[in-house]
């Protein structure tokens, strides 16, 4: 996730985009950039590999006068590690066309190797660059180089080339686009990352959230995926990617900027676990189909050889990413491959009895975890290879792993992780099914089967979150309970450990998640009359036992709220329901954690706590 801006009017282009950074800096931040148009001097770039703050001191050494149209944009890696090379605004090979994006280029390395053989020179290992110099092979293509340099001509040619190059790309895509030709014009497209244009009195914006523009007008036209605009300072036009006219009503924002910024959430925290659909769906994209297992070969160069020949895994990591690798076991062994799962802290000792034939997989959402950045090199000491998942490219993990799959949640402000819990989720679920292709542990036909369900999560969690409202009456009605007690089996019991912690961290009321078929051996007996518990109970080979467990807790008082499916819930009775869409028992968590993330923010939000700042914790964990 990235933040990009654009700017036309009569102010000087670099003062507003630097502003509109700032505050889209929350979108990312390990590198920026902006590009305009000096009209005696052609384009102005200024890149740093840092935030916006160091952007604006290098402007000011050699500001752009009288520069009135520029892009800009702030930058979450998602290829090619952060540096100033890698940093947006991307210019062609003429320095002429520039262009800022967010988003990923599924077909960038095709385009690129095509592009490069027409004697393109690439500066960057990003999926963007390849996108403008498309633009500008679309360009030669229209011979638009040789037409008259009157905007009449120049700009409708300008805009058929763009959209032409837009036609090839797969994948994601938010851009603003300049041409030094075109001064009085900026494009911009839309497809699967937010894009809205700002409409203010000559002078217009573009930005990927209405934050960067609100305060010089409230009024918006958020473009649709498939559109494209072009915006000069007196005029908007919209478009679909087939060049024919679309119309679009402006709306009138409500929001302040701190508002917009969350996106109008309170807290960033429930931003984030709204953006869910969107992080499991980025983290999927391009990595399932078609299922040939050569795909980990090609993205991460993790030699099918060496899949095929381990004897097992080994997941080290923390908190809640450690959940997320309790449930990489029952998914990994789900199709044969052993697995164990350590915490990071804890595994010390055991990094001695792994070696070539056993993968490691480190988990961690920053990648600089000292615990998880601890075991990794006790584990690379006895010779295993180590693959790593993360969300944060250029991480001091990445550069310690041998293997990097990166999970694609944009980054994640909310100290309490959620969406690159289920991001990570995802990515286990993607390794698992190419390991058992790979390792000829599934048929092809169930290995589809498997691949189009994963497909369907995304909607199927914007159906969980339609039951918030639900979610918050039984969190208002717990709101003062002292403890809580989430209990679950099998593939959801690290979802019951992830209800706990989430509840734990942001509103400091003690809360345990156990085995459901545990409670027997000891824990029961803390069951008091009206403890609150959540039991996790969707449909799966272990319903009745959880039934049982359900019918146990209540008989010592506990006043139970069921996680269900609109099939299990016919089985359970319980005091409270939550009701999560049915999918197959293996890919259960990615929909059994929305109403508990939900749960915990909803009695945190009742405690009044600061819950995006929890007291005693730091987003990234960085002692030992
Ligand atoms: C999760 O809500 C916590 N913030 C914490 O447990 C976190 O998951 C843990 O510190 C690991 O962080 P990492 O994923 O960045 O390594």
């Amino acid at each position: 996730m990235c933040g990009i801006t654009g700017y036309i009017g009569e102010k000087t282009a670099t003062d507003i985009l630097v502003d509109g950074l700032k505050r889209l800096e929350y979108r990312g931040y390990d590198s920026c950039g902006v590009a305009g148009i000096n009209p005696e001097k052609g384009l102005y770039l200024k890149r740093v590999s840092g935030r916006v703050d160091a952007l604006d001191a290098l402007i000011a050494k050699d500001p752009l006068k009288k520069g009135t149209v520029g892009i800009g944009h702030t930058r979450w890696a998602t290829h090619g590690v952060p540096s100033e090379d890698n940093a947006h605004p991307h210019t062609d090979c003429k320095n002429e066309v520039v262009l800022v994006h967010n988003g990923i280029i599924e077909n960038y390395l095709e385009i690129k190797e095509q592009l490069l053989r027409t004697g393109h020179k690439f500066k960057s290992e990003t999926d963007t660059e390849a996108v403008v110099h498309l633009i500008e092979e679309k360009i030669k293509g229209l011979n638009v180089s040789g037409a008259a340099a009157r905007s009449d001509v120049l700009e409708p040619m300008f805009f058929e080339a763009v959209r032409r190059a837009i036609a090839e790309l797969k994948g994601s895509f938010a851009m603003a686009v300049l041409w030094a030709r075109c001064p009085g014009m900026l494009l911009a497209a839309r497809q699967h990352s937010p894009l809205v244009i700002g409409l203010g009195g000559g002078e217009n914006f573009i930005a990927s959230d209405v934050s960067a523009f609100l305060k010089y007008t409230k009024k918006a036209v958020f473009l649709n995926d498939g559109e494209m605009a072009a915006v000069k300072k007196d005029s908007v036009l919209y478009f679909n990617f087939q060049g024919k006219k679309v119309e679009h009503s402006p709306v009138t924002i409500q929001w302040d900027s701190t508002m917009a910024e969350k996106g109008g959430y309170k807290h960033f925290m429930l931003k984030e676990i709204h953006e869910q659909p969107e992080s499991v769906e980025n983290t999927l994209r391009g990595r399932l189909l078609p299922l040939k297992g050569d795909i980990l070969q090609r993205e991460i160069n993790l030699p099918s050889e060496l899949i095929r020949n381990i004897k097992g895994v080994q997941i080290i990591a923390c908190g809640t990413a450690y959940h997320a690798g309790l449930v990489g076991r029952y998914v990994f062994e789900n199709f044969g491959l052993p697995t164990s799962v350590d915490f990071a802290s804890e595994f010390s000792d055991r990094a001695k009895i792994v070696n070539k034939d056993i993968l490691i997989i480190a988990v961690s959402q920053s990648g600089e975890t000292a615990d998880t950045l601890y075991a990794v090199r006790e584990a690379k000491a006895s010779g295993a290879k180590v693959l790593a998942i993360t969300n944060t490219l250029g991480s001091t993990l990445t550069r310690e792993a041998d293997y990097v799959l990166y999970t694609h949640c944009g980054p994640e402000i909310g100290v309490a992780s959620t969406k690159a819990f289920i991001g990570q989720l995802a990515a286990m679920y993607v390794l698992a099914i190419h390991f058992a292709v790979i390792r000829k542990n599934i048929f092809d036909a169930d290995a589809r089967e498997y691949a189009n369900e994963l497909l369907k999560i995304p909607r199927l969690i914007e159906a969980a979150l339609e039951g918030s409202d639900a979610v918050l009456k039984i969190a208002e009605h717990f709101a003062k309970s002292e403890h809580f007690l989430f209990i679950a089996r099998h593939i959801n019991f690290p979802i019951a450990l992830e209800g706990a912690l989430k509840i734990k961290e942001i509103s400091y009321v003690h809360a345990e998640g156990y085995a459901a078929g545990e409670m027997k051996h000891g824990p029961i007996a803390i069951i008091y009359k009206g403890m609150p518990v959540l039991a996790v109970a969707t449909t799966s080979k272990m319903l009745s036992l959880v039934a049982n467990n359900i019918e146990e807790a209540k008989a010592r008082g506990a006043e139970v709220t069921a996680i269900v499916d609109e099939d299990s819930r016919k089985l359970i009775k319980a005091s409270h329901y939550i009701t999560v869409p049915r999918t197959a028992e293996i890919l259960s968590p990615l929909l059994t954690v929305i109403p508990l993330q939900l749960f915990a923010y909803f009695i945190a939000l009742a405690k009044k706590c600061d819950i995006d700042k929890p007291r005693n914790l730091a987003k990234s964990v960085t002692v030992r």
